[in-house]
């Protein structure tokens, strides 16, 4: 393992930063404290640091107030190499002194240290790996064009590790190690212009699939930005008004101002900035093995992670809660027994609700432009039920070529096992992994190959309200790597007459499935609901832009719910609220999810402009 630290700020000695503070990086080279493999780092250390760069028009020597040039000010007149992947000509290359002895055992690093002065830097001290180069072509920080990059860590057997690399890269490996490689793996997604963190997330991917093992610490940074991983070993950063440091540990140097040290969870992602931080969980780790479907081995499995008292516990919660509750509410997830999905079927093929179609009318003209955005190699669907859109979506992506796995989530095993398997003989190439799982309680992913592209259709979200959709996107934000992407489906506000006839349709068909719920608790709380003896109603809040569903009591009557030992007494006209549709606008919808964590980055509509279907990142 090794140690290493990154910085970026106003410039400083690289004394400062590496060698005077009491447990800092010069230290950790032979007294790490927090170090979680191997004990010392004496394979040798490396510096990289940027030159500050010069304002454009630069004072005149002993001018008075000329302004001192900033770390990364105004861009300066050097260009970098031809192909040497800087990209930006405007932008200062940075230097590297790196040698194969103890950082102690170096005599020229005092001084060095103390009249270097940079705003940018990275630096590492190294414990090699067995099998690796010696020399200090393999300390780190490696470098390609304004990148720099450290690993610390380790992956087992890597050099028969599946890389994807050409011959022509690995022959230009710059040294014999498993970080070298790694860094070619790196590099060659940078220069292919993808953005940082996105390219330590997929490789972090790619490897971790491969060497379940592997640590993967990695810092990059192109004097700009930094971008690091926790991935098996420590990580800390600490931030203070224009400055910030990443490191393996916190140091113990003391002065005004400097910041808290605050420890980054492991499986994380950070990307900094002089302006902030942002720490994104990389994937959780699942160790299960999930269900062989007997017919098809391979391509389709089956994974219940509903606990086995799932549907009792929930629902006597969600039903004692909801009916003794003022106003009294029953949560919308309890319409959709087997009767209620097909009611909900029909519903769908109304005349008067238009979402599933204007919805339909989007994927069929954005779908080809959804898998040119998103590149998905893993569709995960929420709430799937039968899955007839995402059809579309998988026609897309398969045929863009990038797509390999169809992950859907639902609580009904028996629709996932059904669209499953039809998905399953209709995509050759695919493998289907369902999960039986209630995704309000977080989302359950693994080892899906990346990007993932998670599709929430049919504008569910309406049924949540404003601070449950706040806490579902902080959910999903942490659930997604920074290199995945949303798919909302969101109906939007319009003319409250269009809306309500939706909701409340002339052959009835939604208000058989409004009260299919109290035949549902009828079922499985033995209740003694009578259906009819229940009006539906669809009023528009014109204040909350939502539709409510309610279930309204034509006369003063007492229900029993034995399961619960609850006795219901209920009003002539008393309401039941089965379900909110929340209806959105764009500007509101945007910020909602930009507080919850995620840029938008396509907003399409139907012609009609009554339903919205989105692309968002991790922002
Ligand atoms: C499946 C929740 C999107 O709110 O429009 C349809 C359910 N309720 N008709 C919606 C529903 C009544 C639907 N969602």
């Amino acid at each position: 393992m090794c140690r290493h630290l990154a910085y970026l700020g106003p410039p400083v000695p690289l004394a400062r930063l590496l060698v005077e503070p009491p447990r800092g990086l010069y230290e950790q080279s032979w007294q790490p404290r927090r170090q979680r493999h191997g004990t010392v780092n004496v394979d040798g250390f490396g510096v990289g640091w940027y030159p500050p760069e010069p304002t454009i028009a630069l004072p005149s020597p002993g001018a008075p107030g000329g302004t001192p040039a900033g770390p990364h000010g105004a861009p300066a007149a050097r260009a970098g190499r031809p192909g040497d992947g800087a990209g930006d000509p405007g932008f200062p290359l940075p230097a590297r002194y790196r040698r194969a002895l103890p950082v102690w055992a170096d005599p020229n690093l005092a001084d060095l240290a103390r009249t270097i002065a940079s705003g940018a830097v990275l630096a590492a001290v190294r414990s090699a790996t067995e099998g690796t180069t010696p020399d200090e072509s393999a300390a780190a920080p490696f470098r390609d064009g304004r990148w720099l990059f450290s690993h610390n860590g380790a992956v087992p057997d890597w050099t028969r590790l599946p890389t994807g690399l050409g011959p022509a890269e690995l022959l230009a490996l710059e040294a014999h190690s498993d970080s070298a490689l790694l860094w070619a793996m790196v590099a060659g997604r940078l220069r292919r212009g993808e953005p940082p963190g996105g390219a330590l997330a997929a490789v972090i991917r790619e490897v971790a699939a491969a060497r379940p093992s592997a640590r993967l610490n990695f810092l990059l940074t192109d004097g700009r930005t930094i971008a690091a991983s926790a991935w098996g070993d420590t990580l800390w950063y600490r931030l203070r008004p224009g400055a910030v440091v990443v490191a393996s540990e916190p140091d113990d140097a003391v002065g005004e101002s400097l910041g808290e040290w605050r420890e980054v969870p492991d499986r994380s992602l950070l990307l900094a900035t002089t302006d902030g931080v942002r720490v994104i969980a990389l994937r959780p780790e699942r160790k299960d093995t999930p269900l062989m479907n007997a017919e098809n081995p391979s391509r389709f499995t089956l994974d219940d992670r509903l606990p086995a008292d799932y549907f009792t516990t929930t629902l006597h919660a969600d039903v004692t809660g909801g009916l003794t509750a003022v106003p009294r509410t029953l949560p919308p997830k309890w319409f959709y027994d087997k009767r209620g999905s097909d009611l909900f079927e029909q519903i769908t093929k109304l005349p008067e609700y238009y979402p599933t179609r204007a919805e339909q009318e989007i994927l069929v003209r954005r779908a080809p432009e959804i898998a040119e955005a998103t590149g998905a190699a893993t569709l995960i669907e929420l709430g799937s039920g039968s899955s007839r859109k995402t059809r579309l979506l998988l026609d897309a992506l398969t045929a863009g070529g990038t797509l390999r796995r169809y992950a859907p989530l639902d609580v009904s095993a028996s629709a996932l096992e059904e669209a499953g398997r039809a998905i399953c003989a209709d995509y050759p190439g695919l493998t289907v992994s369902a999960t039986v799982a209630d995704f309000e309680s977080g989302i359950p992913l693994s080892d899906e190959p990346g990007p993932r592209l998670l599709a929430f259709l049919g504008s569910t979200i309406g049924n949540f309200d404003r601070p449950q959709r706040a806490a579902f996107y902080r959910t999903l934000a942490h659930s997604l790597s920074s290199d995945d992407m949303l798919l909302l489906g969101a109906d939007l506000v319009k003319d409250p007459a269009v809306l309500v006839r939706a909701y409340d349709d002339a052959a009835g068909v939604t208000a058989e499935f409004d009260k299919n719920v109290l035949h549902v608790l009828n079922r499985e709380l033995g209740a003694n609901f009578v259906p009819d003896a229940f009006e539906h109603v669809a009023v528009w809040n014109t204040e909350q832009e939502r539709i409510e569903m309610h279930l309204r009591s034509r006369t003063a009557q007492t229900v029993k719910i034995p399961d619960l030992d609850l006795s219901l007494d209920l009003a002539a006209g008393e309401d039941i609220r089965t379900e909110l549709s929340c209806k959105f606008r764009r500007d509101s919808l945007t910020a909602e999810l930009h507080d919850g964590g995620f840029t938008v980055r396509h907003w399409w509509t139907d012609p009609a402009d009554r339903f919205a279907l989105l692309l968002a990142v991790p922002n």
